[in-house]
């Protein structure tokens, strides 16, 4: 599995470090109003669970499954949800904790959605952002790290369901997708 990594972004230290300065933006925003974290599995599983473990204020876990990917490094273009949450975010602040903004079509899909579900405050935060690939706008309100085009797996991340268990961030070679995409 390691064959296939070319360049690592960020260590788990350096992740780890990030997590916690951005769980201390949460909490100054949010205070001690409670929320709902609501994770974008499988890729934000990580992230989210090492996120909430330093928020201050009561966090209940909700669970959402959804993909605008096959086995690809490409986006389709369209979201499918695959499991929804099961509790009713009417009136109530929400944290959604996403892996990587790309396009931005997946969290402007759940963002809208949330809103019409009536969030009391709806805000999101995802580890990356890839500025530059952006189809639709949408920034997150909290950011862990932006980085330019590249296809990366680890802390969550996958390519075709593998290398989520990599504790760092890396990119991947390219003879690992090349032949696999047009
Ligand atoms: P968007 O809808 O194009 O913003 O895509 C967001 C989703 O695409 C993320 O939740 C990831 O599952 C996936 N994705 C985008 N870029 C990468 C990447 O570099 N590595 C792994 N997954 C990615
Ligand atoms: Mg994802």
């Amino acid at each position: 599995m390691t064959n296939d990594i070319d360049k690592i972004l960020f260590t788990e230290e350096q992740i780890l470090k990030r997590v916690k300065e951005l769980a201390q933006e949460i909490n100054e925003y949010f205070g001690k109003e409670p929320i709902v974290a609501v994770f974008v599995l499988k890729g934000s599983a990580f992230f989210a669970s090492d996120l909430i473990r330093y928020l201050d204020m009561n966090v209940t876990m909700e669970f959402m499954t959804v993909s605008s990917y096959g086995a690809q490094t490409i986006s389709s273009g369209k979201l499918t949800i695959k499991k929804d949450i099961d509790t009713d975010i009417a009136g109530k602040n929400v944290l959604i904790i996403e892996d990587i903004i790309d396009t931005g079509i997946t969290l402007s899909t759940l963002a809208k959605l949330f809103r019409e579900r009536g969030a009391k405050n709806l805000k999101v935060v995802t580890m990356l952002s890839k500025p530059s690939r952006r189809e639709v706008e949408f920034e997150a309100d909290f950011t862990g790290f932006e980085i330019p085009d590249v296809f990366v797996v680890g802390y969550g991340l996958d390519y075709a369901d593998n290398y989520r268990n990599l504790p760092y961030i890396a990119s991947l070679k390219e003879h690992v997708y090349k032949d696999k995409i047009d």
